[in-house]
């Protein structure tokens, strides 16, 4: 049996409408009422926690979040990835939890910086992309100037499925190759409400067609699902242009749910075992429970409410009695879940990032790691009786992938390290808000960290000599907190029976 689930993410620079898109998907799926629910939702949660502020006075989402919809029999999981460029770490976490992505671009601008990070994230993983191309609606570059930058700045075969009726001033509809069908927009607001025809398209935009037709490469679904082909759509989600059409897509193109990689090889969704894996812990969704989410995406068979699972992590059987599946205007209660759905399960901590969560315990999923910090700062306490409580807090923050925390070997100041500054302020407010916990961050005298491993006696040889430099992180694993780049491979060279890792898989 094929599944009817589709796990998909936007990804996008800020301000291509990735937001407007998310309505419009959701708004189509039926699974809101009013267009700019997202964002009035959005606000009045932001409104909620201090530490949310950051969120407010950036513009930006640090939050992730899942939304899922119904239409025509498929089950739409949408993942939201934080649109930021410091959380390229939350991102990649997310992007390894779904098995398709829709890369939004500003028709006037094309590719950007974020589009292209994420871009990469997904081309490691092979992870199947479908383009967007929006705001047709406004003035912007030619279609043919969007697909050649598409396909040469990411190396990959672009196939137009539709294409623009004039631009700006000159926008009159959207053509979908499929049907031969023009969307056209209607009355003052100039939006797309249902109104198509096949009028003769007009000399030029005729002569474009057929450019566009005969010079890219056709639809291949195998290579599309590889990874080597990108479809794209023109529309614009502002005015509801394409929309339609790119549900239709994800229905018919993106992938089912796809086999997830494993220490013991690849674990096939139709496998009977319920298997999954956590990709994000969050904690506040809701301000009434000092609860955390753990979001867990389910790789194989099926979950039923109250089962027992087992965490790698801690090795302890959970049973799981009150599961959240993120319908757009609610949380519900779910009773049972299917590969590719996310589940949220709510924890006190004990179920973190890169878990695996299975029946027997013996699955271990792989490609979920924690990246060597690029930034580190000394944590200085302003009330010097608050340890414990910055103690908990750091361990906290740091299981829920905030920040990472090391506690080195010699000296009491702890160190943080974060992969983008935002994650610091973050820090900082959370600290404050939710553990009344007062503390500034100082310059570290190191630059980077490297996980160490090796055989007990090469690791105390290295730790007799580089004690200073040693601490332990949260799992109480060995960490070298190094000056520089060059320090370590200074020391690797030296150390040739250590390995110096700048990822680490729980
Ligand atoms: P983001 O989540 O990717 O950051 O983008 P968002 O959807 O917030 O859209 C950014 C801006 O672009 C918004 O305008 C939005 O209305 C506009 N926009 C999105 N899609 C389209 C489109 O298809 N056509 C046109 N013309 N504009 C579009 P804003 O003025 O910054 O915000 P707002 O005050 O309208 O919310």
């Amino acid at each position: 049996m094929t599944s009817n689930r589709r796990t998909f993410a936007i990804i996008s620079h800020p301000d291509a409408g990735k937001t407007t898109l998310t309505e419009k998907l959701l708004l189509q799926g039926g699974a809101i009422h009013l267009a700019g629910q997202v964002k009035a939702r959005g606000a009045a949660r932001r409104a909620r926690s201090d530490w949310m502020k950051i969120e407010q006075q950036r513009g930006i989402s640090v939050t992730s979040s899942v939304m899922t919809f119904e239409r025509d029999g498929i089950t739409f999981n949408l993942l939201d990835t934080p649109g930021h460029e410091d959380f390229s770490e939350d991102t990649y976490r997310t992007l390894t939890a779904v098995d398709s992505a829709i890369m939004v671009i500003d028709a006037a601008k094309g590719i950007e910086p974020q589009t292209r990070k994420l871009f990469e994230v997904c081309r490691l993983r092979s992870v199947p992309i479908i383009t967007f191309v929006n705001k047709v609606d406004r003035e912007g570059r030619s279609p043919f100037d969007t697909l050649d930058e598409v396909a040469d700045a990411l190396a990959l075969d672009v196939c137009p499925m539709a294409w623009p009726v004039g631009l700006g001033g000159e926008f009159q509809g959207v053509l979908d190759f499929a049907t031969g069908e023009i969307a056209r927009p209607e009355g003052d607001s100039r939006e797309f409400l249902g109104k198509r025809d096949k009028e003769p398209l007009p000399a030029n935009i005729a002569d474009e067609v057929e450019l566009a037709q005969g010079g890219y490469p056709s639809f291949d679904l195998e290579a599309y699902r590889n990874g080597d082909l990108t479809p794209v759509y023109f529309g614009s989600a502002l005015k509801n242009f394409g929309v339609a059409e790119l549900i239709n897509a994800i229905a018919t193109f993106a992938p089912p749910p796809r086999p997830q990689p494993s220490s013991a090889g690849t674990i096939d969704p139709s496998n009977k075992e319920v298997t999954g894996f956590i990709f994000k812990v969050q904690a506040n969704m809701d301000p009434m429970h000092r609860d955390r989410i753990a979001f867990m995406r389910l790789v194989s068979g099926t979950f039923k409410r109250g089962m027992k699972l087992t965490p790698s992590g801690s090795g302890k059987p959970v049973a799981i009695h009150s599961p959240i599946l993120f319908f757009a205007q609610d949380r519900e209660i779910a009773d049972t879940a299917e590969p590719g759905d996310i589940i949220g399960i709510p924890n006190h901590g004990t179920l973190r990032v890169g878990d695996t969560l299975s029946e027997t315990n013996k699955v271990r999923f792989t490609g979920l790691p924690n990246f060597a910090p690029e930034i580190l700062r000394r944590v200085a306490l302003k009330d010097p009786t608050k340890t414990k409580q910055l103690r908990k807090a750091l361990d906290d923050l740091s299981e829920e992938g905030v920040i990472q925390v090391f506690y080195p070997e010699i000296g009491s100041a702890w160190i943080v390290g974060v992969v983008g500054q935002l994650q610091l302020e973050v820090l900082i407010s959370r600290l404050e808000a939710e553990y009344k916990v007062e503390a500034g961050l100082e310059a570290a005298p190191f630059d980077t960290a490297r996980w160490v491993k090796g055989l007990d006696a090469a690791l105390k040889n290295f730790a007799d000599f580089n004690m200073s430099n040693l601490a332990k992180d949260r799992d109480g694993d060995p960490v070298f907190l190094a000056r520089s780049a060059w320090d370590v491979s200074y020391q690797q060279e030296k150390n040739p029976d250590l390995v110096f890792s700048a990822t680490k898989e729980r």
